[in-house]
């Protein structure tokens, strides 16, 4: 499929979305998120693909939601609506292993979007923030929710409040990312990242994934209890069996996804 905000590539068993309105800095129009959305959709459901990539470009992962679309609307606009919609939070229900590899601005709806993926590496150019505040505004896309979690409220409250933006140095310190990467080496690095985790078996990397978000949900005993269930199951199927023999008799595994 083809789209005219984004470009989604094949590299192996990884699809690599990239965010492509350079112009606007990757703003997040509603067209963008919509494409997104879509995209995510037919990668969820294609067997050919086991993880998946978000980046942008070398200056902007995104600078947020598009501030000259939503500059007019009014209440009942964004309300009837329910801005955001559910195509933009789409990556944070995609039950396939995500990546957001974020170089430059990752600013509002921008640092938001790749919250909602597994986990971030950044490239050492990498500008996080959540400025919403400075336009008159608050995050309306997790940040307030997700940055918390991930950093602490005493960092992301001066974050929201303030506006100001967090360098990679400090957001790995943060624990906001999981990495550091030079920024020619962002999406080398990521694939990489990304295809170490396709060559697992991909239901169990889903159900590891599963397992890990209902972290930020549920109680300890409910999360320990749900993860004790997906780790039963996990012996119902052939490739735990592969995974086991392999290791006894001292070859790699070939995972079936079954
Ligand atoms: C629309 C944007 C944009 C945005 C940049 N552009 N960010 N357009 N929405 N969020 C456009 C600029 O208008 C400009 O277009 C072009 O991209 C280049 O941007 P410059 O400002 O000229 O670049 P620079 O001087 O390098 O400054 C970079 C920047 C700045 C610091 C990232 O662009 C900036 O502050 N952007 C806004 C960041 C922000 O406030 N984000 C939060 C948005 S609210 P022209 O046509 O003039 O060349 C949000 C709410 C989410 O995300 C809530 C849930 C939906």
């Amino acid at each position: 499929m083809t789209y005219e905000n984004i470009i989604v590539a094949k590299h192996g068993k990884v699809a690599l979305i990239t965010l492509n309105r350079p112009k606007a800095l990757n703003a997040l129009s509603p067209d963008l998120t919509r494409e997104l959305g879509e995209a995510l959709d037919v990668l969820e459901i294609d067997p050919t693909v086991a993880a998946v990539v978000l980046t942008g470009s070398e200056k902007a992962f995104a600078a947020g939601a598009d501030i000259k679309v939503m500059k007019d609307w009014s209440y009942m606009d964004v309300y009837s609506a329910n801005f955001i919609t559910a195509t933009w939070e789409r990556i944070a229900k995609f039950r396939k292993p995500t990546i957001a590899a974020v170089a430059g601005y990752a600013l509002g709806g921008g640092c938001e979007l790749a919250m909602m993926c597994d986990f971030i590496i950044a490239a050492d150019n990498a500008k996080f923030g959540q400025p919403e505040i400075t336009i008159g505004t608050i995050p309306g896309a997790g940040g307030t929710q997700r940055l918390t979690r991930l950093i602490g409220k005493s960092k992301a409250m001066e974050m929201v409040l303030t506006g100001r933006m967090m360098d990679a140095v400090e957001a790995e310190r943060a624990g906001l990312v999981t990495r550091i990467v030079p920024a020619d080496q962002l999406i080398s690095d990521a694939l990489k990242t990304a295809e170490k985790i396709a060559s697992m078996s991909m239901p169990i990397a889903m159900m590891a994934k599963d397992a890990v978000n209902r972290a930020y949900e549920v109680s300890l005993s409910e999360g320990i209890h749900f993860e004790r269930r997906l780790f039963h199951s996990t012996f119902a199927t052939e490739d735990q069996k592969e995974g086991m023999n392999a290791f006894s008799e001292k070859r790699p595994p070939v995972f079936k996804d079954k």
